[in-house]
């Protein structure tokens, strides 16, 4: 199993020094995918623990003020990027347009893309689930190879169920798993949207479910512990 870290805009240099020193103490089978902000993320490297960014520039390293490049990226060792969070999509207006110009970026410097797909709440009931994932997807793929697609990460992640507590029925993440897959099926797919150490019993019943991003539950090492153990027993 994958599991991915988001800890968004959250922890200081202290916290995460103390942060670090409590993650490292679980043990788990899964490859954790440790995404901080990108201060934290130049701060340390953990052993076992894969680094990933939150995000990335959709141009090269030059004159662009506050943009980190890809190249950059890869000098800290960071191995994957989450590209095209809906938080990113939403406040920073990030376009599908600007996030295949990221994901391209990405592969360039040999680090892998998480891509975040998923549907509002009112997308869902208009029945626009679908029409939502294959425009996110084909546009973000368009201009990769069929290597470069095996090796995409997706991350289904509902907006409806970010952050707030509710998940979608097994039925329901096993159907847009499956429509998934006739885009992408050699990629592996992580379920987002408020996974934690009291839902993953369900969750885990899913058998197309490939891995997680967890975003609350990242930031709570102890609840983490729980969350992996379950998982993997
Ligand atoms: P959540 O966030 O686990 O807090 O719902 C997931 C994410 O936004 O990646």
């Amino acid at each position: 199993m994958i599991v991915a870290l988001n800890n968004k805009s959250n922890l200081t240099k202290e916290e995460y020094k103390n942060y670090i020193e409590d993650l490292i103490k679980i043990e788990c089978q899964s490859k954790i995918i440790l995404c901080p902000t990108f201060l934290n993320l130049g701060s340390m490297t953990v052993k076992d623990i894969h680094l990933g960014a939150q995000n990335v520039s959709s141009t090269a390293s030059g004159a662009y003020t506050g943009e980190v490049s890809a190249s950059q990226l890869k000098s800290y060792n960071a191995e994957y990027c989450i590209v095209g969070h809906s938080e990113r999509r939403e406040y920073q207006k990030e376009s599908n347009e600007e996030i295949s110009l990221k994901i391209n970026k990405l592969f360039t410097e040999g680090i892998i893309p998480i891509l975040c797909v998923g549907e509002t709440k009112e997308q869902r009931e208009n029945n626009q689930v679908e029409a939502v994932l294959k425009e996110e997807i084909l546009s973000a793929t368009k201009t990769l190879s069929n290597e470069e697609k095996s090796k995409l990460i997706i991350a289904y992640e509902p907006i409806w169920s970010i952050g707030t507590g509710i998940i979608p029925t097994n039925i329901e993440i096993t159907a847009v798993f499956k429509y998934i897959k006739e885009f992408l099926p050699d990629s592996k797919i992580l379920y987002g949207g408020s996974a934690n150490e009291k839902n993953v019993d369900i969750l885990k019943e899913v058998s197309l479910i490939d891995g997680y991003l967890l975003g609350g539950l990242s930031l709570k090492p102890q609840d983490l512990k729980i969350f992996l153990n379950k998982l993997e027993n």
